[in-house]
Parts: C-alpha cells; structure tokens; sequence
C-alpha cells in the first residue's frame, strides 16, 4: 500500500468488500456456541433436537426424537450425530436452503413463542460439520408423499449459498427429518452433556419420548409423561409499544395498507379504528394519508404520540407454557422428591413482547442435600446449559431471601438444600444474550416476574418444610415416650395391678386412635401422656423413699395413687371394650398375660414395637 496519504484512500478502497454471514461466522464459530469440541458436540444436537420439537409441535404432532453419537472409526474426537424426528418434514426445495443458507428460517419474522428465533442454528452446525471435517451433513426428509429426499449439503460460505454434493429420491412412508452430521468433538457425562441436555429437555417436554444412544451403545430412553401437547402459540402482530423509531419507519415503508390509519390498525395489535383515528388526531395528520409519503418529522411527531398513549397489553395466546400441573409430574418422574410445587404465572410484557415465567420445584428425594441447589434454566422450553452466572435467571435466584422458606443461604449466593429449581421464561422474543442461546438477558420486567414467581413457589416450600418440622417434633416426641414406655407399663402395672399387657394396649390404642389421624391431637395425647409417664415416675420414687422411711405410710398413698392412675387411664386411653374394673377380667388376663408373657421380650412389648419404627 502506497504511503503517500493522498493515494491511501484509493488504495484502501480496493481491499473494501462485502462479507458474507457464513464467512462472519466461520471466522467466529465461538458466537454461535462452537468454540471447544465439548461444546460444539452439544450445540450441534441442540440446534437438530430444538427444531425437531418446533416442528412437531406446531404440525400438532406428538414427538418422537432419536438422538444417536457414534464414533468414527473407533476416534474419540471424530463423530457421526443422528438426529431422527416424527415432524412433518421439510419439502424439497427447502431443504437446501434450510441447512445450506445461514439466515434462512421460517421463525425469525413472525412473533409467536418457538424454541428456534434466529435462522442460524442448523446451518451453523452444518457450517461446523463442513470447518472440522470437510464432510456434507446428509439429510433424509419425508413430507407424507411416499418418498424420501436425501441430500448431502454444504455451505459455500463467501456466497452463504447451499451446495448440493448427491441427491436421491427414494420410496418411504411417513414423515419426518433425519440429519447425519460427522464433527469433531468430545463426548462427556456430567452437567454439560448431550446426556443432561436431553434429561433437562425431556423435564420441560414432558410431551415428548427421546431416546438416545451414547457412542458405547448405551440406549437411554427419556419416556413422554403426559399424552397432550401445549396449547398451541398463536402469531400475533406488534404491540406499539414493541417497536422502535428504526423499524416504524420501515413498516411505514413496507406496508400494503393504503392509508395511515388502515395501516395501524392492520400492522399492530391492540390498535383498532378509534384508537388510530386518535393517533393522527393528536399528531395532525390526516388519517388518509398514504404511509409511504409520511416523511420522518410527521413520523416521529406519530412515534412520540404512540409512546405517550396506553394500549391493552399483547394478547398472550400467541405463549404455550407448559403449565404447573405437568411441570409438577416431570418432577416427579425425575427426582422422586418428597415434595413439589409448580406456579405457572400470568403473561407480563417487556418492551412490547408478551412473556410469562413458570417455576416448579423439587425438594428431597434424588437430589443431593448439601450444597447449593441445583438450577435448571429453560428459555421457551429448551434447556440453557452455559453462562449461568450471567443469566437474568440465576440472579433472580440469588437475589430471593430463601432463608425466609426454611432454606439456607450465604448472602448474596444460591440457596443451599435438596432443591432443584426448574424456571422456564417464555415468550414470543428471549432476549438472549449472544447468537449461542446460553442466558437471557436482565431486563427489569423479566427480573421482577421471575423473582415473584419464585416468591410463590417459595412460600409453598416453606409450608411443607414447617410441616415437616412440626411432624419431625412430634415423632420425637413419641419415640421419646416409647423409650421410657416398658418403664411406664411396668410402674403402671406394679401400681394398678392392671396387667402389663392391657396396660401397654391402652396406651398404644390411644396413641394408634388418637394420634394418627390427626396431628394436633396426637402433639396434647402425647404430652398427656408423657406428663402421666413422668407423674408415675415420680410415684415410683415416691413410694420407694416412703418405703424406706415407713412401710406403712407409703401403703396408704400407694392405694390412693393406683387410684387416681385407674381414673387417669380409664379416660385417657378410652380401653377396648373388654378393660373394665372388674377384678375377675383383670384376673382373666392376668392368666392369660402369664401364659403369653415367657413368649414375649420383656423389655420392649410387642405392641410397642410396631411404634419403635417411627424413631
Ligand atoms: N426437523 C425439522 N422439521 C421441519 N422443519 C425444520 C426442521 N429443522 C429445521 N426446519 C425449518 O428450517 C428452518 C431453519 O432452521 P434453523 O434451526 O436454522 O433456524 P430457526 O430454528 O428458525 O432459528 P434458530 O436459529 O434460532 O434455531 C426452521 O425455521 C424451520 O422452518
Ligand atoms: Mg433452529
């Protein structure tokens, strides 16, 4: 180049060139989440996976995704992805298009909710395919006609263009997409995995039956849980206050409406004739003019009155949540908790995008109880597996009082405890933080709903964690009891000369009557009859200081003690019909009790067994 400075803008002119966005991303693999093997193995499933169910769910098809990684040639870094759907499949003109053109989607300009937004996820795994090995990803698309279209697709990246290297048309029923990528990789297990991926997939999807087969062959099958699909998003227009300045003026541009104000009240929602006619009132501007000759004064005069009036919010069917009840069943299924909770909340808006939050929670169960606990973050169904830290999800987390709930909590960190949190944000847009679809970015609407969605599910925890603690009381409570109960049953008995046997029936019948059924009432039983264990202990040690003092003496309050303890079983323990006061019955028993006694272990009787369990 010259270095004269008055040639070195010609000079340079003759390097300026445009680039094409394969060349863009083949130089920045990494923005689109391929930057190490690991990662890159995952993407590539994710992009075909994420697909699949967009596709099935919107064909109203129940999916049935196959997920298969082999090795090549025995390489732990070279491998064969097979990703197999039920969808409805692609037809043939499009297949090109759809795996050989980045940029190229049917999700990207329309607002309905969908796990695919950009038009860049498979044919950047394409793109990768093609970088690390060289290789054509072949695709097999069946659309219901009899026949199968198979293609082997590149990109020629400085044109974005697809290249088809072989084409067949070969017989076969049915319908779907089966994609065949070779990549270099790495297969792992652990948190980060195709394996956790699909798992997390299949806990939100609970519609779905995934099977997959790990390169050792290793087939794992994630079942569906509910028979039903989601309720189906519906697409809707723009909110006005969804748009910014730049793309008004476009849609004024584009639009086919031949009027103003025809062209707000076809091009948004939430705008009908009225309230147009009010715009160009209080812009001035004739309501018959033709959008296309609006210049940017008289639009920016209807901008700033559009941002200064009140609209309805974004109607919300254009959301499909996934719901509590079936977010509850997947937890289920996944942890065998203890205890779980789902709160599906009402749709909220952020910059003109309708979206809802939807929290289930697990506690106990599989999950691990030390620790911090275990996040799965969901953007419209599909698992977020990196950049946790940077998401609106985890800090919405960290930032709930948890301690609050009866959980623990350093400050200003994750909660720790047997917990997983499930949140799954849904909307028309996520607003995700790269092009790689890795964590969702903080905007104050989405932080606040989040927080109060986890506030509800908190609160429920917290009711079963107190319920649980006052059980765990009263167990303690009871075994406590139990410990001493051969004491109680003896004194009782040597006081009383009830036998021990109808001693020991009473008190556990009026715990087994009383107490299980109702806890409040067991809590006042129990302490009943602890205080009467610990009334008898004390008789006891009375008596036997009497005895050593005067024999005749403690005669006299033993008697008026087995007194008051009759009175105090008979209306304590409510006794079998066959406990009466009568001497000959208590008789009766005695001989029967000394028949049964030498079978029995004297120190804990065989009734009070069956309570030594609770302990
Ligand atoms: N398995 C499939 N069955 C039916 N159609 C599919 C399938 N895979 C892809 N498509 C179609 O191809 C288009 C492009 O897919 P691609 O993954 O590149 O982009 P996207 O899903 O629209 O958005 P994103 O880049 O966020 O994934 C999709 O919009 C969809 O219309
Ligand atoms: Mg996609």
């Amino acid at each position: 180049m010259s270095a004269d400075p008055n040639n070195y803008a010609s000079d340079m002119s003759r390097l300026q060139m445009e680039i094409s966005v394969a060349e863009f991303f083949e130089k920045n693999r990494h923005l689109l989440g391929f930057e190490n093997p690991t990662k890159a193995m995952l993407t590539c499933v994710r992009e075909a996976v994420d697909n699949s169910l967009d596709a099935c769910e919107e064909a109203k098809i129940l999916p049935e995704v196959y997920v298969e990684i082999k090795g090549v040639n025995g390489s732990e870094d070279h491998y064969l992805i097979v990703v197999e759907d039920n969808g409805p499949g692609i037809v043939k003109s499009e297949v090109p298009y759809v795996f050989g053109k980045l940029l190229f989607g049917s999700k990207f300009h329309r607002l309905k909710q969908s796990r695919g937004q950009q038009g860049i996820g498979i044919s950047g795994a394409v793109l990768y395919a093609q970088l690390t090995t060289g290789k054509p990803t072949r695709v097999y698309s069946r659309v219901g006609d009899g026949k199968v279209y198979v293609f082997d697709v590149m990109i020629d990246t400085q044109k974005n263009e697809p290249r088809i290297l072989n084409y067949m048309e070969l017989d076969s029923e049915g319908h779907g997409v089966r994609i065949e990528m070779e990549i270099k990789g790495r297969y792992v297990r652990g948190r980060q995995s195709v394996l956790e991926y699909l798992r997390a997939v299949s806990l939100m999807n609970p519609f779905a039956q995934i099977v997959f087969v790990e390169p050792n062959g290793n087939e794992l099958v994630f079942e569906r849980k509910i028979e039903e699909l989601p309720p189906e998003a519906k697409e809707i227009k723009p909110h006005p206050h969804g748009i910014e300045f730049g793309m008004f003026l476009r849609m004024l541009k584009d639009t086919k409406a031949k009027t103003l104000v025809n062209f707000f009240v076809n091009e948004f929602s939430r705008v009908g004739k009225d309230t147009a006619m009010e715009i160009c009132a209080l812009a001035e501007i004739s309501p018959d003019r033709t959008p296309q000759r609006i210049t940017r004064e008289e639009a920016e005069r209807i901008w700033d009155v559009v941002q200064k009036m009140k609209f309805y919010a974004p109607p919300t069917n254009c959301l499909s949540p996934v719901g509590s009840e079936a977010i509850e069943k997947s937890l289920k299924a996944e942890f065998n908790p203890e205890f779980v909770a789902a709160v599906s909340r009402k749709p909220s808006v952020y910059r003109g995008n309708p979206f809802l939050v939807e929290v289930g929670i697990a506690y106990g169960g599989d999950l691990d109880p030390e620790g911090p606990v275990t996040i799965y973050r969901f953007a419209n169904k599909m698992p977020l597996l990196y950049q946790q830290p940077a998401c609106v999800i985890t800090r919405a987390i960290a930032d709930v009082d948890w301690k609050r709930y009866g959980l623990s909590q350093p400050s200003g960190s994750l909660p720790y405890g047997p917990l997983a949190i499930a949140v799954h944000f849904a909307s028309v847009w996520v607003p995700y933080t790269s092009e790689g679809k890795e964590a969702i970015a903080a905007y104050p609407e989405i932080m606040k709903e989040i927080k109060l969605t986890l506030q509800e599910v908190g609160r429920k925890l917290s009711t079963y964690l107190s319920a649980k603690k006052r059980e765990k009381m009263r167990q303690r409570r009871i075994s406590i009891f139990m410990r001493y109960s051969p004491e109680v049953v003896a004194a009782i008995h040597k006081l009383t000369c009830v036998d021990e046997k109808t001693v020991e029936e009473a008190i556990t019948n009026l715990l087994r009557t009383k107490g299980l059924h109702n806890k409040e009432e067991t809590e006042a039983v129990v302490e009943d009859v602890v205080q009467e264990a610990e009334e008898v202990e004390d008789i006891i040690e009375g008596v036997e200081d009497k005895d050593v003092d005067s024999g005749q003496e403690s005669k006299g309050l033993k008697e008026k003690r087995i007194e008051d303890i009759n009175e105090g079983v008979k209306f304590q323990s409510n006794p079998p019909a066959d406990v009466t006061e009568n001497d000959s019955t208590i008789e009766s028993r005695e001989g029967k009790n000394e028949n049964k006694g030498n079978d029995e272990d004297a120190s804990t009787p065989s009734t009070l067994k069956k309570w030594m369990v609770i302990e």
